[in-house]
């Protein structure tokens, strides 16, 4: 797959690491959805009460999971879903990191990190990016609002990392509060996902026109004149969430990241 993405020119590579073992989603289970996809008596019912939608991807055709048919050698989903389902079952330690870091010539990008000594300890292996996320909270109920560790990852990083953030973006204030805490791009998963599930792609560009609009008020409200000149000092230090305990700085010693 790296070998793939390089060949048709990609450079960055963003390796999530924050799903070493699928987790289990009741929410999903609840609604009928699993890999591999299966007709159950509420996907019919949503086909049934959603003819425009049933009939739009029946001309489309079932979603397939492009990028893996090679690997798994079949287009039939269940195989693919299996396929990934095994992938997704070895967890992931630092050795593993680092034989991405030898075989990645272009940066390295390293998503689902939310320990500011596991961020130390990824960036001395060679990472260019940490990408501060706890999946939008869809892996691990317990893990902290990336929000609340951003500003001690930054501090763990340095000024030169490129910090990524995400999780829990819903609108501008977010995002110009993501940046004053550190990151340098903010991504937003579910925003779009909804815009598209409401309009398509027009919906989509729509969500991206609400957070753009939003982002530009929330610096004029707080009288800053950019995105760049964002810092913590725009931030009501009352509302910061307490520093993590020395303890939580150490540096990272390369100790196992997921279960193997
Ligand atoms: C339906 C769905 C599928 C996702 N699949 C992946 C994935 O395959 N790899 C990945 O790194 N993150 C995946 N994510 C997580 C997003 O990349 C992102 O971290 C998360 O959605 C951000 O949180 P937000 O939805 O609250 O904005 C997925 C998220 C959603 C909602």
């Amino acid at each position: 797959m790296m070998r793939r993405a390089w060949d048709v020119g990609m450079r960055v590579l963003a390796l999530t690491i924050d799903v070493p073992t699928g987790s289990r989603r009741n929410r999903a289970m609840r609604g009928g959805v699993a890999l591999p996809f299966r007709f159950s008596r509420k996907v019919l019912l949503d086909l049934a009460t959603h003819p425009a939608w049933a009939l739009a991807t029946a001309r489309a055709g079932v979603p397939r999971v492009e990028n893996y048919i090679p690997y798994a050698n079949s287009a039939n989903f269940a195989v693919v879903g299996k396929y990934m389902a095994d992938l997704n079952k070895w967890g992931i330690d630092w050795d593993d990191l680092r034989r991405v870091r030898d075989l990645w010539k272009g940066r390295l990008v390293i998503k689902g990190v939310l320990d500011p000594g596991d961020a130390a300890g990824i960036v001395r292996l060679g990472a260019d990016g940490i990408w501060v996320s706890n999946h939008g909270g869809r892996q691990l109920e317990s893990a902290p609002a990336p929000i609340d560790v951003l500003a001690d990852i930054r501090d763990a990083v340095g000024p030169a990392v490129k910090v990524l953030f995400d999780s829990g973006v819903r609108c501008g204030e977010d995002i110009v509060k993501a940046i004053a805490l550190g990151a340098d791009m903010v991504f937003c998963g579910r925003g779009f996902v909804y815009g598209t599930g409401a309009g398509g792609a027009a919906g989509a560009e729509k969500a991206f026109t609400i957070l753009t609009d939003q982002t530009r008020r929330a610096l004029i409200q707080i009288g800053c004149p950019s995105v760049a000149a964002l810092t913590r000092g725009f931030l009501d230090e009352r509302s910061l969430p307490p520093p993590l305990p020395a303890a939580a700085r150490r540096e990272a010693a390369p100790r196992v990241v997921g279960a193997k």
